[in-house]
C-alpha cells in the first residue's frame, strides 16, 4: 500500500493491496482477493444471515472478513495469536474472536482457512472432531489442492470449496481490471488444473 501514488476506498478499508494497476503513470492499489473469496464461497452457498468463522488474521483473513461482512454475515475470528483476531475483528466489525481451539465453542455454518496451515504440508489449523458436519469450508490454501482441512471437513459430510477457487475468482477480477474484460473462468481452472501438483 506504501508504495502506491493512491489506494481505492474498498482496499483502504481492508487494509492490504494484492493488485496494482498502472493509470497514466500513477500506480493504483486494489484488492481482489474479497472478491475472489466471497465468489468461491458463493460456489456453495448464499452468505446473508450465515455465522462464519475466518480461521487466521493476516491479510487474506482481512479480506475475506471484509468481504463476509459486506454480504451480510455474522463473522467470528480465530488465530494461533487471538490479540491479532481481536484487533481485526474490532477494526472491521466481527462479532467475535479468540484462539483456533475455540471454534468447537460457537456456531459455525461457514469456515474460511486463512492461516497458512496446510501450505504444502500436512497439517490442519484446526481439529476435525470441530469442524461441524453442515458447515461449507474454504481453504485458503491451494498447494496441495485438497489439504488435511478440506479432507477432513469431507469426512465429517461439511461440503468443501477448495482454494483454487479463491485464486481463480480473485485473479479473473484483477484480468478485468487489467484489460477492462471479463476473464474465462473455466481456462483458468483448467490451467490450475494442469499446473496444480
Ligand atoms: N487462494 C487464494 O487465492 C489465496 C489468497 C490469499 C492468500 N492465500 C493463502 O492464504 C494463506 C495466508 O496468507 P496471508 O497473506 O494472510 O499470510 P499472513 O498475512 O502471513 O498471515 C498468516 C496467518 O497464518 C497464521 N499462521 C501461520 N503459521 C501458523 C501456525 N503454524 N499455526 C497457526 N497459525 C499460523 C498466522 O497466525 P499469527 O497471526 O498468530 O502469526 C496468520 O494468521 C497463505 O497460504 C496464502 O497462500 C490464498
Amino acid at each position: 500500500m506504501a508504495l502506491c501514488d493512491d489506494v481505492d476506498a474498498t482496499a483502504r478499508r481492508i487494509g492490504a493491496v494484492n493488485t496494482v494497476t498502472l493509470e497514466g503513470g500513477r500506480l493504483l492499489g486494489a484488492n481482489t482477493d474479497w472478491i475472489g473469496a466471497v465468489r468461491a464461497l458463493e460456489r456453495a452457498t448464499q452468505l446473508r444471515d450465515r455465522e462464519a468463522v475466518v480461521l487466521g488474521a493476516g491479510g487474506a483473513a482481512r479480506a475475506v472478513v471484509f468481504g463476509l461482512i459486506e454480504r451480510g454475515a455474522r463473522v467470528r475470528i480465530l488465530n494461533r495469536r487471538p490479540e491479532r483476531a481481536k484487533a481485526l475483528a474490532e477494526q472491521l466489525g466481527a462479532h467475535g474472536a479468540g484462539a483456533l481451539d475455540e471454534l468447537a465453542s460457537g456456531p459455525c455454518e461457514v469456515l474460511v482457512n486463512t492461516t497458512s496451515v496446510g501450505l504444502r504440508e500436512d497439517a490442519s489449523p484446526v481439529a476435525a472432531g470441530a469442524i461441524p458436519p453442515n458447515a461449507v469450508v474454504l481453504d485458503a490454501v491451494y498447494d496441495p489442492p485438497e489439504t488435511r482441512l478440506l479432507r477432513d471437513a469431507a469426512a465429517r459430510g461439511a461440503r468443501t470449496v477448495g482454494g483454487k477457487w479463491w485464486l481463480v475468482h480473485q485473479a479473473a477480477e484483477q484480468l478485468r481490471l487489467w484489460t477492462g474484460r471479463d476473464a474465462p473462468l473455466d481456462v483458468m481452472a483448467a490451467a490450475f488444473d494442469r499446473a496444480a501438483p
